[in-house]
């Protein structure tokens, strides 16, 4: 077994495909986090995470169905459920576990869900599990989700499942009209909005930007919001539903009590600054501009999310470690995480950079040749 395991090990370190454990190193200019509005550093955070920790401890001890249902999570989803605009909210251990635990609830062997290529993995996984039919169109193109729409029999309950905001690629889904279908195909639509939860809509998202409501919204506390944990958000009988048939909610200790005050805290912030997404957003604008008028392409990126594809594994690997030498953390992604042939480096803007910062990034990049202009 162990040579099974090597030989797959070695194949990936000759692609360029091996990925490693580094510790982070401190003191680098940061473009490879997801903390978009820098809120996990918050002293409003940190002072509701240590407050609760003093008063409720370190764990929720049990499964929410058990001993582990407290006050906190409680009036958590009813203000994430504000803030998203839905009647009501549920609390996952994470972003993952909320999309694995809600599709395997919702579909089942005689539904078909249509997803997005470009879908997030737990997406992708939540549908495997779910055993529904998975039927993929073409990222972000409607009119082949049309033509799939029209020609696919399905004797149970149509899905169509979409981030709303790609983490890859910084590009957004085509929500109105992917609501339109799912209206005029009756199928429930899906929408993971992980990214642009706390940064599109005020905070809400860009189902909120786009005044649209999904049959189900997912979203983290892990991201914009600096904390830790996942959310779905919908009616409240799906939400009750969602309570007694979501694996990943019912045999899962519930959210630990620091995690879930932080992410109210969060959501307090977010909702008394409703400009601090714009903000993010302007700055990101900014940071495209920059690199395109050095040449560089930041296609099809439209938010906080900065693409720079490489192409090889390798090369991309390679440019990130001369960022890094210079002071600079990005991240390499590298397949299967995107497309072969379009490793990238996923710069991430946050609200904490400043106009020299994002300058200096530019003028590193600018400063490694070989990149394609
Ligand atoms: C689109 C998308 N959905 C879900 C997740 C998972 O969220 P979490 O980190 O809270 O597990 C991620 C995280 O990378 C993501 O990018």
């Amino acid at each position: 077994m162990a040579d099974r395991y090597g030989r797959i090990l070695g194949d990936l370190r000759t692609k360029g495909l091996l990925r490693r454990l580094e510790l982070h190193p401190g003191g680098m200019l940061e473009f490879s986090s997801n903390d978009y509005l820098n809120l996990s550093t918050h002293p409003d955070l940190k002072n509701a995470a240590a407050g609760a920790v003093m008063r409720n401890g370190c764990s929720a001890s049990a499964s929410r169905l058990m001993s582990g249902n407290l006050s906190l999570h409680e009036e958590l989803e009813r203000e994430l459920a504000d803030m998203t605009g839905m009647e009501s909210a549920l609390l996952f251990g994470s972003g993952f576990l909320a999309n694995v635990g809600v599709l395997n609830a919702v579909a089942g062997r005689d539904d078909v869900i249509f997803a997005d290529r470009l879908n997030h993995a737990s997406l992708v996984d939540g549908a495997l599990v779910s055993r529904a039919r998975v039927v993929r169109y073409t990222h972000g193109d409607t009119e082949h989700l049309e033509e799939l729409l029209s020609g696919t029999e399905c004797r149970g309950r149509r899905f169509i499942v979409t981030d709303s905001l790609f983490s890859m690629d910084g590009d957004r889904a085509p929500l109105k009209k992917l609501d339109e279908l799912s209206k005029r195909f009756g199928c429930d639509l899906v929408v993971d909005e992980a990214h642009a939860v706390g940064v599109f809509g005020e905070g809400g998202g860009l189902c909120v930007e786009q005044g649209i409501r999904p049959r189900i919204l997912v979203g983290t506390l892990s991201k914009a919001l600096g904390s830790y944990g996942g959310f779905i958000a919908c009616d409240s009988v799906i939400r009750e539903f969602l309570v007694n048939r979501a694996r990943t909610f019912i045999y899962s200790t519930g959210l630990p009590p620091a995690s879930v005050a932080a992410g109210k805290a969060a959501v307090n912030l977010v909702r008394s600054h409703p400009s601090m997404g714009k903000k993010l957003l302007e700055k990101a604008a900014v940071f495209r501009g920059m690199l395109k008028k050095r040449g560089f392409s930041t296609d099809p990126s439209e938010s906080q999310i900065v693409p720079l594809v490489i192409g090889a594994g390798d090369d991309a690997l390679a440019v990130a470690g001369r960022l890094r030498r210079e002071g600079v953390s990005a991240v390499a992604i590298r397949p299967p995480t995107v497309p072969a042939g379009t490793a990238r480096i996923r710069f991430s803007v946050t609200l904490a950079h400043s106009r020299a910062d994002l300058e200096r990034v530019v003028s590193a990049v600018a400063g490694i040749g070989g990149i394609a202009r």
